[in-house]
């Protein structure tokens, strides 16, 4: 067994945990980190998880390349089996907005329709990894995530390809187009209504008791699989390589994951793009911790103390951007760290210009882009800066 990942609380996981087996225990934060590797590119491959595989960590831990290679191929033209196309490197271009140049990286019409099939199919080669080293027929853990959006969607084409069972953790009124494709691609949907006297948001508590009976947190969130990240960080590494001068990079934030993962890659590729993390204000509780850490002296005082920096959100979150109303942002350390390293800070978009934004670069790419996806482009907008900046914006997810 390869040794496991070190938490932000200073705890050293064993060689299978998903997480801190801390968490939850003490009001520390609890994340579990993956190594930051040397930059390298394999430039004989246009699909990122070989392409950059060996920045992956799944690489390192399956420590056998012509295998991964061989693995990665199979599980990829699996992929392309169920949802049309399997990863390929997403475009990059400028596009004139208004009088700005904005380089736009388009991840609509990757694998499930956004970019976080990146996770799950980073995570499905670990899984994969380790029931190569338990030997045939050893028995597959279930997977579980609780998400009634892109994430569910990513989750469900991942582990349809593999045949391997997941539940998949709704709201009691998820939409229902959502939860068709995720019946047609065989997931098992749990609803979850609300119980009396029971606090927190009922499918994730439903989803951590399924953990805690063994399944696998297959999701797109740092705290409950520190490994997420790894698939994650292949949109960094690609926008490194594709945009080296920009100089800023505005990411929409939910959970946090998202800008995390970006924010590794790039910084592993030596990019000097400061990160601008963007939420609505109908859902800001990002903005707020950032605050919250400068009132208690910094990040590692934060990290001590994660209810004095994060909580839900309050009244129920609303937006047009409707995948990014995470009540709390899970990874939200990763993310403060990430902007107080390169210089960047925290933007809350007014809603209106969330469907302004959704409009306007709708229009002036031509890319099909939900409102969730384009609300990066949105806080750029906002936050108006100097003519001769060179921002990026990640067109996340397609409209549906
Ligand atoms: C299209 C899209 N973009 C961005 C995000 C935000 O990602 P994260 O939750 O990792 O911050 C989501 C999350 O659901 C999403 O669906």
């Amino acid at each position: 067994m390869t040794q496991g990942l070190t938490c932000s609380c200073g705890a050293v996981a064993a060689g299978d945990a998903w997480a801190c087996a801390k968490r939850g225990g003490d009001d520390q934060d609890h994340v579990l980190a993956l190594p930051m590797p040397e930059w390298s590119v394999d430039e004989g491959s246009s699909q990122p998880f070989v392409r950059y595989r060996r920045m992956l960590r799944s690489w390192v831990e399956a420590g056998d390349d012509s295998w991964f290679v061989d693995e990665v191929g199979r599980l990829d033209a699996a992929v392309a089996g169920v949802d049309g196309h399997g990863f390929e490197v997403t475009p990059c271009s400028e596009f004139l907005v208004g009088e700005r140049i904005i380089t736009v990286k388009d991840e609509t019409d990757n694998v499930s329709g956004s970019h976080k099939a990146r996770h799950t199919f980073g995570l499905m080669l670990h899984l994969l990894i380790r029931q190569r080293r338990a030997g045939a027929g050893a028995e597959r853990p279930p997977l579980a995530i609780a998400s009634c959006g892109n994430a569910a969607v990513a989750a469900a084409v991942v582990a349809a390809a593999e045949r391997w069972p997941l539940t998949v953790y709704v709201p009691e009124d998820p939409e229902a187009a959502v939860v068709a494709r995720l019946r047609e691609l065989g997931a098992t949907v749990e609803f979850c209504p609300r119980v009396d006297g029971e606090e927190g948001d009922p499918s994730y508590l439903r989803f951590q008791e399924a953990v805690g009976a063994g399944a696998v947190p297959f999701g797109c969130q740092g705290p409950d699989n520190g490994y997420t990240i790894d698939g994650g960080r292949t949109l960094g590494y690609e926008l490194a390589e594709q945009a080296p001068d920009i100089d800023r990079v505005y990411v929409q934030v939910g959970g946090g994951a998202l800008a995390a993962s970006v924010a590794q890659g790039l910084a592993i590729g030596k990019s000097q793009a400061a990160l601008v993390a963007v939420q609505t204000e109908g859902c800001a509780p990002l903005a707020r911790a950032w605050k919250r850490t400068a009132e208690l002296g910094g990040l590692e005082e934060a990290r001590q103390q994660r209810s004095a920096v994060m909580w839900p959100w309050t009244p129920t979150p609303a937006s047009a951007a409707s995948g990014i109303l995470d009540d709390e942002t899970y990874d939200w350390a990763a993310v403060t760290e990430a902007m107080a390293t390169t210089g960047g800070h925290p933007v809350v978009v007014p809603e209106p210009v969330v469907t302004e934004a959704c409009e306007v670069g709708r229009s002036a790419t031509g890319i099909n882009v939900s409102p969730t996806g384009s609300a990066g482009l949105a806080g750029l907008l906002c936050d108006d800066p100097p003519a001769d900046a060179k921002p990026a914006v990640l067109f996340t997810g397609a409209q549906r």
